[in-house]
């Protein structure tokens, strides 16, 4: 939610900026803008900015017609609204009241009703209606007294409530770019004689793979020849270095024409890469990031799972797999709701937090009330030093590599992956399943990508189908078992992508309620558990009669050994027989495919879907 791009070097900070925005732009489209410190007419230094409602296209074709000053320390910011609507004004940068200083920010500042009556009684003029402007003027209000950039940032930070990541310049110090963090995303990239600073390290992945995480309630301050950290006290403190294991091609959309589809044909790669290094020698599972003891994962008696959006419902398949697998009951909770129902926690729970970004606050802030009721967290993430995991006990990241299209795809295929392999551990320490067992659904996940690049062989078909629906106004999705969370996945990424009315509902349920948007003509849309291994398949192909009694259309995606579906199928999606447990991670590929050829279809941006950002780094 919001990208932001810092530079100072040797290069054009324009054109590091620009393209850094444009690799970070999946995390806010609304509006992007621009400001470079340069000499200034008078040549004691200013700063130029520009910005633009809408993609960073506009802003582009803004700047292209202009001659931007030279310069060598900018930065950037590509928005997803919070305060303010999405226009020209309240697009960052923000200035101060002289125009001095530049700010761009993601987060909400909570007190900025108070700090803006403060400014106004100071007869500052406030020109937008975001909370950002507050912190530009009282970062200005410092330096013009004669504080450095640094020293302002740690002052104004130490009044701020809420969440932001701050970026800011001096028009009169080309030397600095200074950064502040709370509850926000902010990594810093160390180059030669310049340095980076980025919402995630997409934005400067071009330029090196060198990085800094940075902690909660910190101040950076980059130079072209250093970085120091302290606390918002001033504190000098330390940050932690990594090397970023991907690079710029994994960022490239590689003859795609969405970054979605081309991560959708990833799937078969990223699910083996998340399985890559889990057997150990001795012949049993491991999880080398599992920073829990064998003791403390035996005495747990409850797991609750806390996710948003697309992950939420990877929780939902991993609550019938543990549940099956080891025997503890586990409840599934959106994160957004968790802390306000007073869930009952204490040290024999373990929360797993599910979240591809590892940034999202509303499973940040669930899992820190967890910590505070003394319940263990464990993480499952794609984003290698992201807030989630370094405030969690525990981690297991998935190994998907970048996921820019908003819309989740390998991100989820692969935290169903690290479900699996968490409940295979589980059953493994606590003994609930015997060893050779464990083997053997492990072997079956080995062979799961080349399952799933089966159903990617056949994706034409899928994308015939899907352009056969561009009228359609409402599609419903039925599953039952570890179906039903990806029939809620299926609509999800209809309603994401296609605008679509969509909605995902158990198929046994659909007769308490739901059956009565059934009319003729409407697309269903029915995922068929495996024949033959229990009653499921039989009751699901009930509720397809029912809704096929009522004039729907029904597209059903069966087991190619499935003997019984073709005269319920309208149309037929057929799956590679795979283990019931296991069947979604073949069952939602076509999903993906059929929304993503849907709204390719209806004109939409696939990787930028309206008011949507990948990141939601706000409550
Ligand atoms: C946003 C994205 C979704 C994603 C959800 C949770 O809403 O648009 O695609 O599933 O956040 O994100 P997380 O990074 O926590 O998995």
């Amino acid at each position: 939610m919001c990208g932001i791009v810092g530079y100072i070097g040797e290069r054009s900070a324009r054109d590091v900026v620009i393209e850094g925005l444009r690799r970070l732009e999946y995390r806010g489209y609304d509006s992007a803008g621009i400001a470079l410190v340069h000499a200034g007419d008078d040549g004691r230094g200013a700063v130029a900015a520009r910005k633009r409602a809408g993609k960073l296209a506009n802003l582009e074709k803004a700047i292209s017609a202009e001659e931007l000053p030279v310069s060598g320390t900018g930065i950037g910011h590509t928005r997803w609204a919070t305060h303010g609507a999405p226009n020209d004004r309240n697009a960052h940068p923000h200035l101060g009241a002289t125009g001095r200083v530049a700010v761009v920010h993601n987060g909400i500042i909570e007190n900025f009703a108070e700090l803006r009556a403060e400014l106004e009684d100071e007869d500052h003029v406030l020109l937008s209606e975001t909370d950002t402007e507050v912190a530009a003027h009282l970062l200005e209000r410092e330096v013009v007294a004669g504080a450095d950039l640094t020293t302002a940032m740690q002052r104004v930070c130490r009044r701020l409530e809420g969440a932001f990541t701050l970026v800011a310049v001096d028009g009169q110090d080309a030397d600095r770019v200074v950064a502040a963090r709370r509850n926000s995303p902010l990594v810093v990239g160390l180059g030669e004689r310049e340095n980076f600073l980025g919402s995630d390290v997409a934005a400067f992945i071009e330029f090196t793979r060198d990085a800094l995480e940075l902690g909660q309630d910190q101040v950076v301050t980059l130079t072209r020849d250093g970085v120091e950290v302290t606390g918002f006290d001033g504190t000098p403190a330390q940050a932690t270095r990594y090397s970023v294991d991907w690079d710029l091609s994994a960022a490239e959309k590689d003859g795609h024409d969405w970054f979605m589809r081309k991560e959708i044909f990833e799937q078969p790669r990223a699910v083996a890469d998340s399985l890559l290094g889990r057997w150990g020698a001795d012949g049993r599972l491991q999880l080398d990031e599992m920073r829990l003891s064998d003791d403390e994962l035996r005495e747990i008696r409850k797991i609750i799972v806390i996710a948003c959006g697309t992950s939420f419902y990877a929780g939902m398949v991993a609550k019938y797999t543990i549940e099956h697998w080891c025997r503890i009951p586990v409840e599934v909770q959106l994160a957004s709701e968790f802390r306000y129902r007073d869930p009952i926690l204490d040290n024999d729970t373990l929360v797993v937090a599910i979240s591809q970004s590892g940034e999202t606050a509303d499973t940040l802030q669930a899992i820190r009330h967890a910590r505070t009721q003394r319940s263990k967290v464990l993480a499952i993430c794609n984003t290698n030093g992201s807030t989630i995991p370094r405030e969690s006990d525990a981690v297991i990241y998935t190994h998907a590599g970048p996921e820019i299209g908003v819309a989740s795809t390998k991100g989820f295929l692969t935290q169903l992956v690290a479900c699996y392999l968490l409940g295979l551990y589980l059953a493994q320490v606590r003994g609930t399943r015997y060893g050779d067992e464990i083997t053997q659904i492990v072997g079956q996940l080995e062979e799961m990508p080349a399952h799933i690049q089966t159903v990617l062989d056949r994706a034409e078909d899928v994308y015939a189908m899907a352009r056969d629906h561009v009228a359609a106004e409402s599609v419903l999705f039925l599953g039952r078992h570890a179906g039903y969370p990806v029939a809620l996945e299926g609509a999800l990424k209809l309603k994401e992508l296609a605008y679509i009315h969509a909605e995902g509902f158990a198929a046994g349920e659909l007769k308490h309620g739901p059956i009565a948007l059934v009319e003729d003509g409407l697309p269903v849309l029915c995922l068929v558990p495996p024949q033959g291994r229990d009653q499921l398949h039989d009751k699901m192909l009930s509720g397809i009669q029912e809704v096929r009694a009522r004039g729907a259309r029904t597209i059903c995606l069966a087991e190619e050994t499935d003997t019984r579906i073709t005269p319920y199928a309208d149309a037929l999606i057929r799956l590679p027989r795979v283990p019931t447990l296991l069947q979604p991670l073949v069952a939602v590929v076509p999903l993906q495919l059929f929304a993503c050829e849907l709204a390719t279809a209806k004109g939409h941006d696939v990787d930028q879907p309206r008011n949507l950002a990948k990141s939601v780094t706000v409550e």
